[in-house]
């Protein structure tokens, strides 16, 4: 029985969880199985293999873990530091602000570097860090690609190069959880020492799985990492794959055939097609919040996240009060401001499976929420700004030429 039942699709635009493709929704739709029978270790081994792919890396090695993304940042941190270990980690909006939370309550010591929410890390601030930190005390940064709450990417590519240009030992950990698998993401070029992300956001699975993928670097470092560590032990997991039973505990049967079937569809649209369907969907959003008068919460041009608009609402007007009529009156889910942003902004998500015209149903029905909650926002205008773009940048479907 449905909750709230409405009739025909839920638009559901919140940055995560998103969509799921019916492909694997029907490959989901399955008895349990013996996770101890050959068939389970034999799908698993193709898993391991497939999602280094999305993690464009060939020398890490994953962990498919039944937890969330706070579940993968605990993974993270705890098989490769101390308490006590002095990190640096970038706050700007609510997602870093929860990573750096549960960084304290595992007790390392944080060094944080704070920046207004909408704005993105600082890596000059970090840079001068670098530059005082002769004896290495520094011993990870932890930053996270794409903070959902604000709609901001950061730069990774500068963070690497910051630390190569100090020659700093820092391990580098990031959080993926919005970008894996939607915006580009090279762990390997990057020079990544962990990366991690969640099954319901751009892999498009249901809730429960974290995955995070280990450079040998990061590998070493767990080998004199004295966090205390049980259910997020990477040596529990080790033991099985040289077994090649690759569980130590039991797995979610109905994910593995999901990220199967997931990964697949991935495949078939090609890893760098997927990001560009990000890239014109987050272009289209874009366009779409200018032509309506409104400001996108982040700052600057070079931050914008491909997989999350965060859009500020004049001070008259309630930002919880647009999602909340979104929803009941035109069957439509958007992202809620959180923490510091709310009642100011509203999100719109548009990572994972998704397209052109789900996209366009999600504009015209934001801009018949302006207009009831007194915005004075001229129908269509979105759309025709938005369309017009994705009328000139959308690309025939391969499948279909
Ligand atoms: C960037 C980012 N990191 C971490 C998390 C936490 O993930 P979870 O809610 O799956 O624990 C989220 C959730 O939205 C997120 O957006």
């Amino acid at each position: 029985m449905d909750y709230f039942f409405a009739p025909g699709r839920n638009h559901l635009f919140v940055p995560g969880p998103v969509n799921i493709p019916e492909p694997v929704i029907r490959a989901m739709n399955r008895n349990n199985e013996d996770f101890r029978s050959p068939a389970i270790p034999a799908l698993t081994r193709t898993l391991l293999e497939d999602v280094k792919k999305i993690f464009k890396t060939t020398s890490g090695t994953p962990f498919m873990i039944p937890t969330t993304g706070t579940g993968a940042w605990e993974s993270a941190l705890t098989n490769t530091l101390s308490p006590g270990d002095r990190i640096v980690s970038f706050l700007i909006g609510q997602f870093s602000l929860l990573w750096i939370d549960q960084q304290q309550r595992l007790n390392f010591n944080v060094d944080v570097i704070e920046s207004d929410w909408g704005e993105g890390a600082k890596l000059d601030i970090l840079a001068s860090k670098l530059a005082a930190d002769s004896a290495h005390t520094i011993k990870a940064i932890c930053i996270v690609h794409n903070e959902t709450a604000t709609g901001v990417t950061n730069n990774l590519v500068a963070v690497r190069r910051i630390l190569d240009d100090y020659r700093h030992p820092a391990l580098f950990l990031v959080d993926g959880v919005s970008s894996i698998c939607a915006l580009d993401f090279r762990m390997d070029e990057w020079g990544i020492d962990v990366a991690l992300t969640g099954s319901q956001k751009a892999l498009s699975l249901p809730t429960g799985m974290g995955i995070v993928c280990a450079s040998p670097k990061a590998f070493e470092a767990s080998k004199t990492a004295k966090s205390v560590r049980v259910f997020f032990d990477w040596g529990d997991y080790l033991k099985t794959y040289k077994t090649g039973t690759f569980w130590p505990y039991t797995p979610s049967i109905h994910l593995l055939y999901g990220l199967r079937a997931v990964l697949d569809l991935i495949f078939e649209e090609g890893l760098d097609n997927v990001i560009g369907r990000h890239r014109r969907l987050g272009k289209a959003t874009r366009l779409a919040v200018e032509a309506w008068g409104l400001k996108n919460c982040t700052q600057r041009e070079e931050w914008f996240s491909d997989t999350v608009t965060a859009i500020v609402v004049p001070p008259y007007i309630d930002s919880a009060e647009i999602v909340s009529r979104a929803w009941k009156r035109y069957n439509l889910s958007l992202g809620l401001g959180l923490n510091k942003v709310a009642g100011k902004v509203f999100r719109i998500g548009h990572l994972g499976y998704l397209n052109e015209l789900q996209l366009l149903g999600c504009l015209a029905g934001v801009e018949m929420v302006l207009k009831d909650v007194g915005y004075p926002v001229k129908l269509g205008s979105g759309v025709a700004a938005a369309s017009a773009y994705l009328q000139n940048n959308t690309p025939m479907i391969p499948s279909r030429i």
